[in-house]
């Protein structure tokens, strides 16, 4: 990014390079996290954009994610599927963590589905359970929102009392009532990573109140909330950091954790957009 631009002026110049690509405004964000890329099989693609290709975006490094930007149909809705995120661990600063969410609401975009892959401190979650995101605890070392604040965006302090939207949840919750999915509820606490915790930190992240812990989303979630985007989030467990489970974790299993889930997360999300 260069320097005398701001952080408002760069992105909406990627969201014009964007809204040029197709001639509608999309309904919804959709964050694709670790090994939930699969949902892209759900829609009806128009036009996909390498990250490359795209002005002022950062390029994504980890293995395993993929890095472009998909207009396309799902269920009947026009999204933007963000296939492949930039992490905090991975080098960038906050700023190019969340300038994709700048750059969505900047393109007209009110409505953000993120999900992600955590590890569940919760004594009765399991590998592979589905957890939407209730509420989430920030433990970055960084605030994305540090700094001065652009009002266009907007307000210096943040009303964080619904990150996640309480009628986007009710929808999913009423579906997978209907069709007897089973879901769990809670909260997810964020940390930079990479490393995976300690059985000790796993400890700490129960006893802070979260139910999963993960290395994304939370920062994304935030920089949303500022600018007024109503927010769904969604978790699959791919580990459980107790002691009797807690040597399992790698990015292997995670992956693989993350795509026996991945059915269910497509199906959720795609009845959320559907039916919201
Ligand atoms: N900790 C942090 N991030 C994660 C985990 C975990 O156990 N599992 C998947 N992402």
């Amino acid at each position: 990014m260069s320097e005398k631009k701001n952080e408002f002026d760069l992105s909406l110049e990627t969201a014009d390079y964007l809204r040029r690509q197709v001639d509608y405004i999309p309904e919804y964000a959709i964050v694709l996290g670790s090994g939930l890329g699969s949902l892209v099989e759900d829609i009806e693609v128009e036009k996909e954009i390498p990250y490359k290709d795209i002005p002022n975006f950062p390029i994504s490094t980890v293995k395993g994610h993929k890095g472009s930007l998909i207009f396309g149909t799902l269920n009947g809705k026009k999204v933007l599927a963000m296939n492949g995120r930039f992490h905090f661990y991975e080098g960038y600063d906050m700023k190019k963590v969340t300038f994709p969410e700048r750059v969505f609401w900047q393109m007209g975009i009110k409505k953000l589905v993120v999900s992600n892959a955590s590890g569940g401190v919760n004594r009765n979650f399991s590998i592979g359970d589905v957890m939407l995101i209730k509420d989430h605890i920030n433990l970055f070392p960084e605030h994305p929102l540090r700094g001065p604040n652009d009002e266009r965006f907007g307000p210096r302090f943040v009303n964080m009392s619904e990150p996640y939207s309480k009628k986007m949840l009710q929808v999913v919750r009423a579906y997978a009532a209907e069709k007897n999915i089973k879901i769990k509820e809670g909260t997810y606490l964020g940390l930079q990573g990479p490393t995976f915790e300690t059985l000790a930190e796993y400890t700490m992240v129960r006893n802070m109140g979260g139910d999963a812990v993960g290395m994304s989303t939370v920062p994304e979630v935030i920089v949303a909330v500022h600018m007024g985007m109503e927010v769904f989030g969604i978790s699959v467990i791919t580990d459980i950091g107790t002691e009797e489970f807690i040597e399992e974790v790698n990015h292997v299993e995670v992956l693989k954790a993350a795509k026996a889930a991945e059915p269910v997360v497509r199906e959720l999300v795609g009845k959320l957009v559907e039916r919201y």
